[in-house]
């Protein structure tokens, strides 16, 4: 299909609401045309692999994985029409007409004027906070993420958590637990004063607190307070498509708006955006930033050719910026986020109704199991969510991925563990990968491990890497 044909479906989608809406159950919005063959394998196997990969399930090797819910990253699959973009890359080294396309489609879907592509999140995250962070500085965010808070430690700067309370608490059932608490706004520019607050770090769908959404209302009291004190707002936008599916939802006086239209009043209330593409947008790689102020823009462009490549494709193959402009459109998509997200809720709803502790309410990309309540035998400082992780895997060859302790890393500072609330294990669901069966295989995984909780034990730490430990800690059972 020519490049303006795949263009013009594309742009069909973004509205398509029909009868199914009406309905209670809901169904992928896709048929398959092709399938990657799973390997499953004994526990025998598994005991063996999760010991090689030191209790951590990011060191295991896919192949002895047989549902992966590692991440969402990277990991969903594209549509044919991302596919046949990949087939109109134009590989030129400077100038190619996929960042324009691209470009084009931040400008249509986000709003924001001027695009920086990065190789994937981290990258943009990298060079915004190299630009306006200074040695001293505060950043305040609804909570933190592990890549953009180091990215504004190495810059020199300290995050501070302005996060509603109720986000650390599992079992609140606050439905926009990604909401900015202001007073914790007003308590810091009081305390360091506004030169030493370079903008705020906003994220939709809350990674860290269980993919929690913030609501339009309260971010347009942020908008206010960042205005009236001349402090920018940058978006962390990965996921901001499943945050408007939520504001849809669950917001009063949204119900009528598309989701495309929530994404663009979210993103209108900010001054430029971080975007890992491999969550929203459905690629397997790539990312951007994109601002709004000019002289930003001119600093990022130039910083881009140092760390990442030339400004026209900065980390990406111009196939790669093909997929991501086609993915924007897709993801906007309502009976495309409707499914993504309704799939969470379903694995989510079998494991309350079986009583497993998990974060409340269910979030947009994952579930989250709590193990502080699922192992309240097993302390913090003995690893509860890593082992939780590992004995998932060892039970049914299903990969998760600690949040708690091991994620958190060490306080630069004073050298501890940082102690988070939140002790959990993500269950992050790809978007168009499995099944409905799948998750009722993980669903009674996660339940027969659950009755026999009582048997696992706490790990110690026997290697630890400086950054982001968590990706290649290594443990042994204590
Ligand atoms: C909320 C959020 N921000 C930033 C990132 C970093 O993006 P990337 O992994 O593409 O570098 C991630 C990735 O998991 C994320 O979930």
């Amino acid at each position: 299909m020519p490049l303006e044909q795949v263009r013009i479906v594309q742009d069909g989608l973004e509205n398509s609401m029909s009868n199914t809406e009406k309905r209670k159950s809901w169904a992928e919005p896709f048929k398959i045309k092709m399938v990657e063959l799973l390997r499953m394998t004994t526990r025998d196997e598994r005991v063996k692999a999760i010991k090689e990969a030191g209790y951590n399930t990011f060191l295991l090797k896919s192949d002895d994985v047989y549902i992966d819910l590692l991440t969402d990253s990277g990991t969903s699959a594209m549509s044919d029409r991302q596919w046949s973009g990949m087939m109109m890359g134009d590989e030129a080294y400077a100038g190619s007409r996929n960042f324009y396309h691209l470009e084009e489609a931040v400008r249509k879907y986000y709003g924001y004027k001027y695009l920086v592509p990065t190789h994937q999140g981290r990258g943009a995250e990298h060079i915004i906070s190299r630009i306006m962070i200074k040695k001293g500085d505060f950043i305040p965010g609804n909570m933190y993420f592990t890549t953009t808070r180091l990215h504004q430690e190495l810059a020199g700067g300290g995050f501070v958590d302005v996060i509603v309370d109720e986000a650390h608490d599992p079992t609140n059932q606050h439905t926009f637990k990604g909401n900015v608490d202001i007073s914790k706004l007003d308590r810091l520019l009081e305390k360091v004063g506004k030169e030493k607050i370079p903008y705020l770090s906003i994220a939709t769908a809350v990674n860290m607190a269980g993919g929690q959404p913030i609501s339009l209302e309260n971010l347009k009291k942020v908008r206010e307070w960042s205005l009236k004190h001349g402090i920018p707002i940058i978006h962390d936008a990965t996921r901001v498509a499943e945050n408007a599916y939520f504001i849809k939802k669950r917001e009063s006086g949204c119900q009528d708006k598309s989701v495309a239209q929530i994404v663009r009043e979210l993103c209108d209330l900010t001054d430029g955006c971080t975007m890992s593409a491999k969550k929203d947008a459905m690629v397997n790689i790539g990312g951007f930033l994109a601002v709004n102020d000019p002289d930003l823009f001119d600093q990022a462009r130039n910083m881009v050719v140092i760390y990442e490549g030339l400004h026209t494709y900065g980390g990406m193959a111009g196939r790669d910026m093909e997929a991501v402009a086609i993915g924007l459109g897709e993801s906007v998509d309502h009976e495309h986020i409707r499914a993504r997200v309704e799939q969470v809720m379903y694995l989510g709803g079998k494991l309350l109704d079986a009583g497993v502790p998990i974060v409340e309410p269910i979030g947009s990309h994952a579930v989250f199991l709590d193990a502080k309540r699922f192992l309240p035998h097993v302390p913090q400082n003995e690893f509860p969510a890593q082992v939780l992780a590992a004995e998932l895997y060892v039970e049914a060859g299903i990969r998760s991925m600690e949040r708690g302790v091991v994620s958190a890393g060490r306080d630069p500072e004073t050298g501890d563990h940082r102690y988070p609330k939140l002790e959990l294990v993500r269950l992050t669901i790809p978007r168009r990968v499995y099944t409905q069966a799948h998750m009722d295989v993980t669903a009674e995984a996660v339940i027969e491990l659950y009755e026999n909780r009582d048997r696992i034990k706490g790990l110690k730490m026997v290697y630890e890497p400086k950054y982001l430990r968590f990706f290649q800690a290594r443990f042994e059972p204590i």
